[in-house]
């Protein structure tokens, strides 16, 4: 049925809705407003000692986060990064992310699980209607609203019940703890470390895809290969670590399309090495273009002249790309002859 098909006199007027007096609109009236159903009382509403009950499942809550929070801190300390233990059902994991993760999640859900057992069984449940009215208040609503949130702070009992307040405090005081003990995480600051990678005179290069030193034979024109330094091993422990500074792009060029004289200095026989850390925010570089000698970086599209001392030729890196001296040894495979003589990656180390 439309509105059109209802007798215009058992419409709600629009005096009705400015007066909120729809609820009492005529029942034959399909779209009347049935107003509020009649309030009923909780058992925490008439039952002191329910109520009581309530208070402390509420406190409990807010306890049992605060010894979560402790627990986050304890295991924080105490658990070691790489130890790993068996949980059912995902199998092996890492001990400290597991138990840091479990503990900072209880923690939080027993404050919102508190806070909301607080409001369904202690707090005043009785709903209240209010009209509509213009955004800007007048002093009387105004007035009213002060009111209004001076019964409400009455109604939760937030000043009798000290149990519930003093918890809550203590569990939202201790919280925040978490995350400043997380600071931690971010590890010594890193000193002079950056300054510095695997690469010294005599290291061999070595191609990360089959393991092999390399000679300058295997490098062809055109090509772009990978290489770590010799002795880095994947399963080392620090691996991760000294890979991402030391990681090494080798590109063969013709000798007399280098145009920088550092460069073709620094190079073998038109095999030049790179830094594949790109000098913007440390992406690796792992785009090649052999006709133009461009290397691009995948993240946001910085490209390197890499015929032409690696400087930047487009994009938000500022710096060019840090050169490896090479040459060969006596065996006949390439190696470096010192280390990079600049910081690798990101550009802003170098400043200040
Ligand atoms: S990290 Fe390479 S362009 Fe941003």
């Amino acid at each position: 049925m439309s509105s059109q098909d209802i007798p215009e006199e058992n419409l709600p007027s629009a005096q009705d809705h400015a007066h909120g007096s729809v609820a009492l609109a005529d029942t034959d009236n399909p779209f009347a407003d049935p107003g509020l159903p009649p309030h009923e009382h909780r058992v925490q509403d008439i039952d002191e000692r329910a109520a009581k009950r309530s208070e402390r499942t509420v406190a409990l809550m807010f306890t049992l986060s605060m010894l979560g929070t402790i627990g986050f801190i304890v295991a924080y300390v105490a658990i070691p990064v790489d130890k790993s233990i068996f949980v059912w059902p995902i199998g092996h994991t890492n001990a400290l992310n597991f138990t840091l993760g479990l503990t900072l999640g209880v923690s939080l859900f027993l404050i919102g699980a508190g806070a909301v057992h607080w409001a369904r069984t202690l707090m005043s449940d009785v709903e209240v209607v209010d009209e509509r009215h213009p955004i800007a208040a007048t002093p009387e609503v105004k007035a009213k609203v002060m009111a209004d949130f001076r019964l409400g702070a009455q109604e939760s009992a937030l000043g009798r019940r000290k149990l519930i307040r003093n918890t809550m405090f203590g569990a939202l005081a201790l919280f925040p703890l978490s995350g400043v003990v997380l600071l931690g995480g971010l590890g010594p600051a890193p000193g002079t470390k950056l300054r510095h990678t695997l690469w010294s005179k005599g290291k061999l290069l070595v191609n990360m895809n089959t393991n092999e030193p390399l000679r300058p034979e295997d490098v062809t024109v055109g090509s772009l290969t990978f290489v770590k330094p010799e002795g880095l091993e994947e399963h080392d422990h620090e691996f991760l670590t000294e890979i991402a500074k030391a990681a090494v792009m080798i590109i063969r060029l013709q000798p007399g399309d280098i145009k920088d004289k550092q460069e073709l200095a620094w190079s073998h026989d038109g095999i030049v090495a790179y830094s594949k850390v790109c000098t913007h925010v440390g992406c690796p570089i792992s785009l090649y273009e052999q006709q133009t000698h461009h290397a691009l970086c995948p993240c946001h599209q910085s490209t390197f002249d890499l015929a032409d001392g690696a400087r930047v030729i487009f994009g938000p890196a500022g710096h060019a790309l840090p050169q490896l001296r090479i040459g060969v040894n006596s065996e006949g495979y390439l190696e470096a002859l010192s280390d990079f003589d600049e910081p690798v990656g990101p550009s802003f180390w170098e400043r200040g």
